[in-house]
């Protein structure tokens, strides 16, 4: 079985058009996407969308993004991170009268399952912190969490990739960001796993994100999320901490 790993669209349609684009000539049978499917940018209706059309069986869990979008609309009052704030409200805007709302409060934070003999668990954050935590690329500690035999543990978020090995046989993968990648590579980013090769692998796919940046100029988009779909241009975030 040829599983594709989806994680962080943020409303990015671009992005997201060309992953799956790539992944119709992939042989994959089935999809996650491990959350944060809206939020940064404004394409939320487009979005969903396409993740509804996508023929193959699908699982999809919800991110922080997500959860500040449900949030807001219990409450109007809601507390948002100015940062996002834009971002939360148009997508709400855009969804509320669509059956999006509704399909977004059916999510959740974290998904299990068994394919093929091996045990997913696909998480936002990570397991000990579904919503916020985060297990960057440079995270050396030892956790209770980690991946046990057969298991693949899935994790999001940090819009870094990472795939790491356990010597209990376990696999933790992160597959980076499609809709706003943070690792200097503006590339689209998404994993592929292989349960009969036993194999996982990053993919990337360039789309036309200048053009993206643009559209989102000529709206007046804030220009820090327009500058975070080019990091190598921008600069401006560093590399995660140690500690995360
Ligand atoms: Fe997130």
């Amino acid at each position: 079985m040829r599983i594709a790993v989806l994680s962080d669209l943020h409303s990015n349609v671009h992005a997201l058009r060309a992953v799956l684009g790539a992944l119709e000539h992939q042989q994959i049978d089935r999809v996650f996407v491990l959350g944060d499917v809206f939020g940064y940018y404004p394409w939320a209706m487009k979005v969903y969308e396409l993740l509804m059309a996508i023929p193959q069986p699908t699982t999809i869990i919800k991110g922080n993004h997500d959860e500040m979008i449900l949030q807001r609309h219990r409450d109007d009052s809601w507390p948002v991170n100015a940062a996002y704030e834009g971002a939360i409200m148009q997508n709400l805007a855009e969804i509320a009268s669509t059956p999006a709302l509704a399909w977004l409060s059916a999510l959740s934070f974290t998904h299990t399952c068994t394919l093929d003999g091996h045990e997913f668990t696909l998480v936002h954050g990570t397991p000990d912190d579904a919503e916020n935590g985060r297990f960057y690329p440079d995270n050396t500690d030892a956790s209770p969490w980690f991946p046990k035999a057969g298991q693949y543990l899935l994790m999001g978020h940090t819009h870094y990739p990472l795939i790491r090995p356990f010597p209990s046989g376990g696999i933790m993968l992160n597959p980076g960001s499609v809709g706003q990648p943070r690792d200097g590579n503006p590339a689209a980013s998404y994993a592929v796993i292989d349960t009969a090769l036993q194999s996982q692998e990053i993919v990337r796919v360039a789309y036309d994100h200048a053009r993206a940046m643009q559209e989102l100029r000529a709206w007046h988009w804030p220009e820090k999320s327009v500058l975070a779909l080019d990091k190598r241009r921008s600069g401006m975030e560093a590399a995660p901490s140690l500690t995360s």
